[in-house]
């Protein structure tokens, strides 16, 4: 499962990440969830060079970035209680919060709501920058590094293979014609260890709503109850809007569709027997040929099949297959990460494998 080794970013090439950043540039940069194009969040023209490159509604909130030990009532109006429990408790990690935005964060970056997200990441090149940034006071607004609607990058040549760059390319040399133009440069660091985005929690209307988990992650529900002593809920209506939790979302271009594995052997002797070529995802299906590119087995619990999901859904994309099939996994509260990511992957493809099955000869 491990991606072969990478050189991970060095002193030198992350100074220069970070006066990019504070030229106005866009870097894009790993984390411990997945890769994020970065900007200066405080400069709503950098802001809106992200919206640009990714293609993305320009509405859509960002998350502002900060380094281990930032001032967080410079970010945010109130800071209540379970914020700085939660905050002692999991950053540096994959925990991003709502909270009332202070006066000063562009619109850009609240997506003009009175809220701002929140999070300081783990892993060591994404501290490195946020660390070298305006030394250390800057916070950087970084989404996933995709364009709008794809998969998120776990890895940089997921970052280059999305915005068209080359392997030894910084971006900046490859002329206006080229998506990647707008994207100054890729910091190496390896596969993200925990693959799937952030944990977001809205701490933004305790005293009316409580806590609301709006996007399940690594970082569970009930491990935020632990230190908060309230199970956040799930969103409801009012709560703001975050393009994570749009219905069709992380989808390779592929129709991907989920199935238990008592059914997986028979729909795809039914489809290869049309012609229909298959891609499969699982964590215990019975290897037809261990060996077939297209084909993937994920390890059967939550951590190690979030860490592998994402590059899987890309790789299989890759194989020029009818149909990306998955292995339904299991259920419970610990997959809850996982099972929502392949859900909206899945989103659209309802019906695919009846007409499927009706088209293909
Ligand atoms: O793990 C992560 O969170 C990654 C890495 C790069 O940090 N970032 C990420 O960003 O997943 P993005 O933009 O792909 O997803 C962030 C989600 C979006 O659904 C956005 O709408 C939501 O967070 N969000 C950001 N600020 C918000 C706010 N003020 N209110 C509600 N939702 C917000
Ligand atoms: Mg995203």
């Amino acid at each position: 499962m491990k991606q072969q080794a990478a050189t991970v970013a060095d002193h030198t090439a992350i100074a220069a990440a970070a006066t990019i950043l504070e030229e106005g540039g866009l870097v894009a940069f790993p984390t411990e969830t997945v890769y994020g194009l970065g900007a200066d969040a405080e400069n709503p023209a950098a802001v809106a060079r992200i919206y640009q490159a990714k293609g993305r509604p320009n509405d859509h909130p960002v998350i502002v970035h900060v380094a281990p030990g930032a001032a967080l009532d410079y970010w945010v109006a109130d800071i209540p209680d379970e914020a700085r429990q939660l905050v002692a408790a999991f950053w540096p990690g994959p925990l991003t919060m709502i909270l009332k935005r202070a006066s000063h964060i562009p619109d850009a970056v609240s997506g003009g709501q009175d809220t701002v997200g929140i999070r300081c990441p783990s892993h060591p090149v994404a501290i490195a920058l946020l660390s070298a940034f305006k030394g250390g006071k800057g916070g950087v607004a970084a989404p996933s590094a995709n364009k709008f609607g794809n998969v998120s990058p776990t890895t940089a040549q997921h970052v280059r293979d999305e915005f068209g760059l080359d392997e030894q390319d910084d971006g900046a040399t490859d002329g206006e014609a080229c998506s990647g133009a707008l994207l100054s440069t890729v910091l190496e660091g390896g596969p993200s260890q925990v693959g799937i985005e952030s944990t977001i929690v809205d701490l933004s209307r305790l005293a009316t709503h409580g806590p609301v988990l709006l996007r399940p992650g690594h970082i569970s529900a009930q491990q935020i109850a632990d230190v908060i002593g309230a199970m956040p809920a799930a969103p409801d209506q009012a709560a703001p809007r975050a393009s994570g939790t749009l219905e069709s979302h992380y989808a390779p271009r592929t129709p991907v569709t989920m199935l238990p594995q008592a059914e997986l052997a028979a729909a795809l002797a039914q489809l290869q027997a049309r012609g229909v070529k298959v891609a499969l995802i699982g964590h215990a299906l019975p290897a037809q040929s261990p060996s077939s590119p297209s084909q993937r087995l994920l390890p059967a619990e939550p951590a190690g099949y979030a860490y592998g999901l994402y590059a899987a859904l890309r790789d299989m994309d890759q194989t020029g297959s009818d149909l990306i099939l998955v292995e339904t996994p299991p259920q419970d509260a610990a997959w809850l990460g996982v099972n929502d990511r392949l859900r909206r992957s899945v989103f659209g493809s309802a019906g695919v494998i009846a007409s499927l099955l009706k088209t293909e000869m």
